[in-house]
């Protein structure tokens, strides 16, 4: 199948040139230097575990960011989230045990090969990061039938982590690391915060001020997984029909 050029641009994805239209004579339209910025927000976040500062993050700068997290698109409106803020030291130790002996599991669960790789990796920060967040979902905030939950019963777990993500871009925005641990077992995870039974706990979070952001993903430089090329991904009108002519998938 032949490529069309504006195939083509579009899968180049968000480091590709951004187009002149500006949109500041627009109601509401960005201006291209605002565009540049989300872009390279999207693009600079990473996943932090390591590099911490002690600095405490300002109430200010995480009530921005938690604001940012409540702006997120959800199902029927049905905001389904609580954002748990942690700060004691004692209570992040309980989490770093349950960690540690989710992550011995985990290793005995790769090859032996695989396995010593990640027995290398660094996949928390839970000791060394100021604070942390937990992301929790209601799920009967509203009641049992919820616009748009009807047919797809997992859309308010979706929806909240449509809060996580928003929460991570702002942070990232903030020059503040996040990283998601979720190595830990949701039995743990629900004793040490005392989340009750119908509510799910969706994302824990390290979050804090970092010496600096990575360019590529750790697990890429570690030489876990690499980024798949976009192009690879795209399909065109139905399930593997490859967008970018290279053939079926
Ligand atoms: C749902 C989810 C759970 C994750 N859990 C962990 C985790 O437990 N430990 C970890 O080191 N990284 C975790 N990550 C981070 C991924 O490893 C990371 O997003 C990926 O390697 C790409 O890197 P980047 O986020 O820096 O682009 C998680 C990410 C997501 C989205």
């Amino acid at each position: 199948m032949a490529q069309d050029s504006s195939a083509r641009e579009r899968m180049a994805g968000p480091q590709a040139e951004i187009p002149a239209r500006t949109g500041d004579g627009q109601q509401g339209g960005f201006s291209a230097a605002e565009r540049a910025a989300i872009y390279r927000c999207i693009t600079e976040r990473r996943d932090v575990r390591r590099n911490f500062l002690p600095d405490p993050v300002p109430d200010e700068v995480l009530g921005r960011v938690l604001a940012a997290g409540h702006a997120a698109p959800s199902v029927g409106f049905l905001q389904p989230w609580n954002f748990i803020v942690i700060r004691d030291p004692a209570t992040r130790t309980a989490l770093h045990d349950a960690f540690t002996r989710a992550n011995g599991e985990a290793a005995r669960m790769f090859e032996p090969e695989r396995a010593k790789l990640y027995r290398s990796l660094k996949l928390e920060g839970i000791l060394e990061a100021p604070l942390m967040l937990c992301v929790t979902c209601e799920r009967d905030r509203a009641g049992p039938v919820v616009l748009g939950r009807t047919h797809q019963s997992e859309m308010d777990i979706y929806s909240t982590v449509c809060a996580v993500q928003n929460i991570w871009l702002a942070a990232r925005a903030e020059n503040l690391g996040v990283g998601w641990v979720s190595i830990l077992s949701l039995a743990d995870l629900r004793a040490i915060l005392g989340i009750p039974e119908p509510i799910v706990p969706i994302a824990l979070l390290c979050v804090g001020y970092v010496a600096r952001f990575e360019t590529t993903p750790d697990l890429e430089r570690a030489g876990w997984r690499k980024r798949l090329p976009l192009e690879d991904l795209v399909f065109s009108e139905r399930f593997g029909v490859l967008a970018s002519g290279k053939g079926v998938s």
